[in-house]
C-alpha cells in the first residue's frame, strides 16, 4: 500500500515530496519549494501566485451550509453508489484514490469508509479542492473520524484507511503519473486529462452529476418555468464508458434550516429572485427528489 508521499509531487516542479517536520518539502527542484501543513492538517497546494486568477472555490459560507446540511445523511445513498461501483469495477484489495473537486470531502471520507467497511478495501485518498475551506473541514474531520493523523500529510499514518485533504487545482494535480486505480469527480468540473494521466491502466474515473429529475419541487418553487436536462456526460479521448447507474428517492426535508443549507449550497442560490426565495425560506418542510446520475469510465489502453 503506498503512503501519500509515494504518490503526491511539487505541484511547482514535479519533484518529489518529503515530511519535514510540519512541512513537505520539495527535493526536486534547485530552489526550495516548501509547503506548510495547515493547523487543520490539510497542505495548500496551489501554487503560489496563481490562486489570484484561478477558481478560488466556493465560499466558506456555502461549503458550512453543504457541510451542515450532508450531514444529516440526505445525500448518503450518492456516496454509497460511488463505493459501490468502485468495488464492483476494481478488484485490488489496496485502493489509491484521488477526489477532484471534493468540497469539504464528506462524500471522500464516506467513499473510503464504505470500501473499507463494507468491501474489505484498504484506501488512500488524496483529496483536492481549490477551496481552502473545504480542505481545511475535510481535513479536520477526517482526524475526528481517525482516517488522518493531526499533522496532516507530513506525518505517515498507520492506519489501513487514509484520507488526505489539499487546497489544489483539478486541472494541473500534483499527483504522479498513473498512481490511482480510482478518479472521482462529484458535481465538480471534469478533468479529463489529468484524471487520465494519473490514473493506473485499468483504472476507473467514476463521475456524479445531477438527474433531472434533482430537487425538482425545490426548482418549481422557485422558478416560473422548471427545465429538466439529463446530463449526458461523453467520454473524453483515453476512456471508455463501461458503467452507468443512476440513483432516486425522496427526500424530506424536515426544517426552515435544513431548506435554507440545502438552497445555500447549491447554484440556485446566486440566480433566484429575492420573491421566490422568500417564498421557499417561509417553508417549515419539503419532500425533494434526489436523483444523481453516475458515469463509469474505464482507461482506455
Ligand atoms: C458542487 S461542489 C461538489 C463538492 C463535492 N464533490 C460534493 O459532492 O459534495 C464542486 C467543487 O468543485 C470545486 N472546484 C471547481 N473547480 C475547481 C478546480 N479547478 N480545482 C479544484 N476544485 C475545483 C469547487 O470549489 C467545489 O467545492
Ligand atoms: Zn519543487
Amino acid at each position: 500500500m503506498p503512503q501519500i508521499l509515494d504518490i503526491l509531487t511539487c505541484p511547482l516542479c514535479g519533484g518529489t515530496l518529503e515530511g519535514i517536520e510540519k512541512s513537505l518539502v520539495c527535493t526536486g527542484g534547485t530552489k526550495k519549494h516548501n509547503y506548510d501543513v495547515a493547523k487543520e492538517g490539510y497542505v495548500n497546494l496551489l501554487p503560489p501566485g496563481k490562486g489570484k486568477n484561478a477558481h478560488t472555490g466556493d465560499e466558506a459560507e456555502m461549503i458550512r451550509a453543504r457541510s451542515r446540511f450532508l450531514q444529516t445523511g440526505a445525500y448518503d445513498g450518492l456516496s454509497d453508489e460511488v463505493s459501490r461501483l468502485i468495488a464492483r469495477h476494481i478488484s485490488a484489495d489496496s485502493v489509491t484514490l484521488v477526489d477532484s473537486g471534493c468540497g469539504e470531502g464528506y462524500h471522500t471520507r464516506r467513499i473510503a469508509v464504505k470500501l473499507r467497511d463494507l468491501h474489505g478495501r484498504r484506501v488512500l485518498c488524496a483529496a483536492f479542492d481549490a477551496s481552502k475551506h473545504g480542505a481545511a473541514s475535510g481535513a479536520k474531520a477526517a482526524f475526528r473520524e481517525t482516517l488522518a493523523p493531526k499533522a496532516g500529510a507530513a506525518t505517515p499514518f498507520s492506519g489501513d484507511t487514509s484520507v488526505y485533504f489539499f487546497a489544489g487545482n483539478i486541472f494541473s494535480l500534483p499527483i504522479r503519473d498513473t498512481s490511482c486505480e480510482v478518479a472521482v469527480s462529484m458535481f465538480a468540473p471534469i478533468a479529463w486529462e489529468e484524471n487520465r494521466r494519473v490514473l493506473k491502466d485499468g483504472g476507473v474515473l467514476v463521475v456524479a452529476a445531477s438527474g433531472r429529475d434533482h430537487l425538482r419541487e425545490m426548482r418549481e418553487i422557485i422558478y416560473d418555468e422548471v427545465i429538466t436536462k439529463s446530463p449526458e456526460i461523453l467520454p473524453a479521448d483515453g476512456f471508455t464508458l463501461v458503467d452507468r447507474t443512476s440513483v432516486r428517492y425522496t427526500h424530506t426535508l424536515g426544517s426552515a434550516e435544513e431548506i435554507a443549507d440545502l438552497f445555500g449550497m447549491t447554484p440556485f442560490c446566486y440566480k433566484t429572485p429575492p420573491e421566490a426565495a422568500k417564498r421557499l425560506l417561509s417553508m417549515k418542510s419539503l419532500a425533494v427528489t434526489v436523483h444523481t446520475e453516475f458515469f463509469v469510465f474505464g482507461k482506455a489502453l
